[in-house]
């Protein structure tokens, strides 16, 4: 099942959230900045043996401090106009963390906007492309959440869904 819920991430109980990472893995802002503090400094810790993540793959750390068992840190196109790959290497995030999701046995796994803050990959274009995705894999877990962090994002992960 596709449930979109507006939460912060950092609090979900699921078995996996995914981080909105860049390709260091060693933190940043936004969504990543909220992980980092709220997971704790083992998370960097973890981070720093990865040696950082190519745009439109994803890594697995464990959760730390969250309530969350899993974090699968994917790093998002930042967007420039549409002509550069963007939306296949937005496809290539959706899809790589979902696949790692299944190899660790994940069967919850929350999402936030990929892209959609700092790397100003339009909204409703990221979510489209989330939800084809999402349906891809809709059966293989019990629930995957788009974590919107805004009413606005809220209503239009359900107007696609319904749509
Ligand atoms: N819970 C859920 N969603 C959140 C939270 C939160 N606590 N904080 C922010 N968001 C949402 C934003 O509103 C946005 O819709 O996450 C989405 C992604 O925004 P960013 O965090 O800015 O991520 P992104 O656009 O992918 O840019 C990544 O920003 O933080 C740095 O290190 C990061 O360099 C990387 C870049």
């Amino acid at each position: 099942m596709i449930e979109p819920v507006r939460a912060d991430i950092t609090q979900l109980h699921v078995d996996a959230i995914v981080n909105a990472a860049n390709n260091s893995l060693l933190g940043g802002g936004g969504v990543d900045g909220a992980i980092h503090r709220a997971a704790g400094s083992a998370l960097l810790d973890a981070c720093q043996h990865l040696s950082g993540c190519p745009t439109g793959e994803a890594r697995i750390t464990p959760g730390f401090n969250l309530p969350a068992q899993y974090i699968i840190h994917t790093v998002g196109p930042a967007w420039q106009d549409g002509h550069h790959g963007e939306k296949q290497l937005l496809e290539n995030c959706y899809r790589n963390s979902l696949q790692l999701a299944l190899e660790n046995n994940v069967k919850t796994i929350a999402f936030p906007g990929i892209s959609t803050g700092v790397y100003s990959f339009p909204k409703d274009k990221a979510a489209e492309i989330a939800v084809k995705v999402m349906r891809e894999f809709e059966y293989r877990f019990e629930k995957i959440i788009p974590c919107c962090f805004s009413e606005g994002d809220l209503v239009l992960y359900q107007n696609i869904l319904s749509g």
